[in-house]
């Protein structure tokens, strides 16, 4: 099967298609219904960073503790983790609709705790209940949707979960930047995500569980209604009959034995498919994203912009391009392909990536000096490590923030920021004063002319990660496993993007700290280099194809190397041999 492109997905056949999407508006509201599960995975992973600010005034043992704020952010993820292996196994046993029904259960019951949360741990308890449902929800969605969509849209259909996760993040970001330090502020932050999961488990109850599962669990009639809702008239016989012929295969080659994972991975296509899957979303969260979604305030102050708003505010730009990349998306999946999409993203990926490093490596290297008479003229403040230093007249803005015990800020000239300025001790009262002479405070990264060429390289990262390795991983893992095990699979696979999603997460800071940001960015570059070798060869082009036939195209193939399409001619030469 590979390489063999089905021409009848080309533009005219997909505008004609999503036309008859249009008027026959079925599709589109499962496709929406089963999408709020991306939203409340996007709003609740990206509330926390500005919600987090307002907890820590509400209570102390937070502000003063970094274990409980790390906590409130990652046990969210560590739910996510169980939320996403226990939503395969409960896929493939109770449907997918199910599924969806207690992710929801689950959002709900864990904004209400947070939202009434009269202390940190049962915050942190809330925080796991959303987790769990994000997990869920992450990896059912995106599978609900493909699997009761015509073949021709499935990518754009499937896409619209990832516009939502995207448009949850912004929505997120724009809230924490709208309310203000009222009393209770991070509560509605937290507690409003209750209302689109209680719309979801009302809108999911009035929706049929998925077709495929359905026809699976041998309850066929009832399988067949609902294709013949989706698909159009002439379609739907074509597609019950591929569908009964993989299913019958299946059963004959499964025996009664049952599933277990030794199982699993002695099956071709399914080995075939998990490292395809599995592979994908681990580089998904490798190549970083997920340093720009929760840190990218910290990576412009880092390019040596000062103020938190401008940060707080450019950082509002970076979701608005993500969720504008997604988008897209759903224009481009199921015309350029899966992963031809996925290669022009990582290309650009990796381009800035490697502009961010050169940018930071520039930033770093050519910082303003430290001037002993202006650093005197806060005589009471001078960092003391500077104070003591052999040879200060080598310092730099660099070597400052780099002190510890205390740690210590930059504050720049007042005539010029790039001119040497003073290096003093970092605290609330410094920073006053520091502002007070309208001077700027600098306490990650220092003043730079080339922090504009960051904010492009930032922009285009987003940009070029957005349509293509943002939501194919998701698509692909919703398609690409055999029917039996298609929940078990996308759970695994869901898995490794969060178990990857923390580690990444975790150690981001910590590796800007050790090696620097400029160095970090490399390994990400390089990271994504060895991402395109992993596209071109292991992950096989699923565009048009119907579920079903995807399966036979992982039997006869292990490597995948072609991902440009064949003229029409010799498609149909090689169809006739
Ligand atoms: C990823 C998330 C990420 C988001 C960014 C999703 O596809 O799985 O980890 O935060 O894209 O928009």
């Amino acid at each position: 099967m590979e390489g063999v492109v089905h021409t009848d997905s080309d533009a005219s056949a997909f505008k004609e298609c999503f036309s008859l999407t249009w008027k026959n508006p079925y599709v589109l509201r499962l496709a929406f219904s089963a999408g709020i599960g991306g939203l409340l995975f996007g709003y609740d992973t990206g509330v926390i960073s500005g919600a987090l600010l307002y907890i820590r005034d509400d209570f102390k043992s937070v502000d003063r503790q970094t274990v409980l704020q790390e906590s409130i952010v990652s046990m969210a993820v560590a739910g996510a983790i169980i939320g996403a292996a226990i939503g395969g196994w409960m896929n493939d046993r109770f449907g997918r609709r199910t599924a969806i029904l207690i992710a929801d259960f689950l959002f709900f019951i864990g904004a209400i705790v947070m939202a009434s949360a009269p202390n940190a741990p049962l915050l942190i308890v809330g925080r796991v209940f959303v987790g769990l449902g994000v997990g869920m929800a992450s990896m059912t969605s995106p599978l609900y949707i493909s699997e009761a969509s015509p073949a021709k849209i499935r990518g754009a259909l499937v896409s619209t979960n990832g516009f939502l996760i995207t448009g949850g993040q912004f929505l997120a970001y724009l809230i924490n930047l709208a309310f203000t330090k009222a009393p209770g502020t991070w509560r509605w932050m937290l507690g409003i995500a209750g209302l689109p999961a209680l719309v979801q488990f009302i809108l999911m109850l009035l929706l049929p569980e998925s077709p495929r599962w359905l026809y699976r669990k041998g309850r066929e009639e009832e399988a067949k209604v609902i294709l013949r809702k989706i698909y159009p008239a002439g379609d739907v016989e074509k597609e019950i009959r591929d569908l009964k012929e993989s299913v019958e295969a299946e059963i004959s080659e499964e025996g009664p034995a049952r599933m277990n994972i030794m199982r699993l991975l002695e099956t071709k296509t399914v080995r075939r498919g998990l490292l395809a899957g599995v592979g994908l979303q681990v580089f998904q969260q490798f190549v970083g994203i997920n340093t720009v979604m929760y840190y990218s305030p910290t990576i412009v102050q880092l390019a040596g912009f000062a103020s938190n708003q401008t940060a707080l505010l450019l950082s509002l730009i970076t979701a608005g391009l993500n969720a504008l990349g997604s988008i897209v998306s759903i224009y481009f999946i199921d015309r350029t392909g899966r992963k031809k999409l996925l290669l022009i993203s990582l290309f650009g990926v990796a381009l800035s990536l490697g502009l961010l490093a050169g940018v930071f490596h520039e930033t770093t290297s050519h910082t303003p000096m430290v001037s002993q008479v202006q650093t005197s003229h806060f005589s009471n403040y001078t960092c003391p490590d500077y104070g003591s230093a052999r040879n200060p007249g080598a310092w730099n803005c660099m070597k400052c923030l780099k002190a510890s015990s205390p740690s210590c800020g930059f504050c720049a000239s007042p005539t010029d920021k790039l001119l040497p300025g003073a290096c003093l001790v970092s605290n609330d009262t410094v920073k006053d004063l520091c502002h007070g002479e309208s001077r700027l405070w600098y306490t990650r990264g220092c003043p730079s002319n080339f922090g504009w060429l960051a904010l492009i390289g930032l922009a285009l990262y987003i940009i070029s990660f957005s349509p293509g390795m943002g939501t194919a991983p998701w698509i692909v893992n919703s398609e690409i496993y055999p029917l039996r095990y298609r929940g078990v699979c996308g759970g695994i696979a869901a898995t490794a993007n969060w178990i990857s999603n923390l580690i990444v997460a975790q150690s981001f800071l910590s590796l800007t700290e050790a090696i620097g940001t400029s160095w970090t960015f490399l390994i990400f570059g390089v990271i994504s280099v060895g991402a395109i070798l992993f596209v071109i060869v292991y992950v096989p082009e699923t565009k048009g194809l119907p579920i079903e036939e995807i399966e036979k195209m992982l039997e006869t193939r292990t490597l995948h190397f072609r991902f440009w399409e064949r003229s029409h001619k010799s498609q149909e030469k090689s169809q006739a041999v």
